[in-house]
């Protein structure tokens, strides 16, 4: 059955329910008009703070604030009415400790509506994801290349290549979905180790760059309809090319205006009906 054809939002509960099930179908949305569009066909709407690459222009997502993603947030659960919405943690807000990840992430779900709050890391974060399950806040893990660590990889590196860091990973996604994570999107790391922790943790994986075997797929949405012409990472399909045609209707509507074809009559008000304008 459709997500759109149940008429209610997909739950937490049904997510963790779909592990080694029917493929879980997740795109970014940031803002209100692109979740109207994208609602319909997909089980999760993640707020990504890849928005501040994607919307802000920056170089990473470091920049991303608490407010940014409240915003955002808000927005796309305004847009969006069947798919389970889920809010990224951004970079300091809640590796600091237990406390202080507890008192965003409410904050989070409390301003926006949204039903979980996902963060990165692994072992080391395994304490506080438990914090949280444990006082009802669901969280999505994130595991493999975690953005918000760019500086201390020394840039946007495949992860899991030698036996040690990928077992590494495993480790992390193990310790992840034992502290109680209903899910963790895998991102950026070698074939092998994405289908070794979909097969070795009891919650559904989300790939991006991981593996076909994981139980779900994520893309940025801009990147998979050419929106986002920066630069397509290996592990994006472009399944349109939305930033050309954009530029041409673009193109249009200069050459319009600037021939006087735009606007027309018909774009006007109080125009006697037989008036020929300008
Ligand atoms: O920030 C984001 O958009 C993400 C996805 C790419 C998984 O974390």
């Amino acid at each position: 059955m459709s997500v759109a054809s149940k008429g209610q939002r997909v739950t937490v509960p049904e997510l963790r329910g779909r592990k080694g099930a029917e493929p879980i179908v997740v795109l970014t949305a940031y803002t209100a008009p692109q979740a109207r569009i994208l609602d319909p066909h997909v089980d999760v709407l993640l707020v990504g703070d890849s928005l501040g690459m994607v919307i802000y222009g920056l170089d990473s997502t470091l920049g991303v604030t608490l407010d940014m993603m409240i915003a955002h947030g808000a927005a796309v659960g305004r847009g969006s009415r069947h798919a389970c919405v889920i809010v990224d943690l951004p970079f300091a807000s809640y590796q600091e400790s237990p406390a202080q990840a507890y008192r965003n992430a409410a904050r989070v779900m409390a301003e926006t509506g949204c039903a979980a709050v996902k963060l990165e890391g692994g072992v080391e974060m395994a304490p506080t994801v438990e914090f949280l399950v444990k006082r009802s806040i669901p969280v999505m893990g994130h595991v493999g290349l975690m953005p918000q660590s760019v500086h201390a990889y020394g840039g946007f590196r495949v992860q899991g290549r030698g036996e040690a860091d990928g077992r590494a990973i495993v480790e992390d996604a193990r310790a992840i979905a034992g502290a109680g994570a209903f899910s963790m999107v895998v991102e950026g790391v070698i074939e092998p180790v994405g289908r070794e922790i979909t097969a070795s943790v009891a919650v559904p994986t989300i790939g991006i760059g991981a593996s076909p075997s994981c139980d779900g797929q994520v893309l940025v949405t801009e990147d998979m309809a050419g929106l986002f012409a920066e630069f397509t990472p290996r592990f994006v399909r472009r399944y349109a090319e939305l930033g050309e045609a954009l530029g041409e209707a673009v193109a249009a509507y200069a050459a319009d205006v600037r021939a006087r074809r735009f606007p027309g009559p018909e774009h006007c008000f109080g125009v006697p009906k037989r008036a020929k304008l300008a």
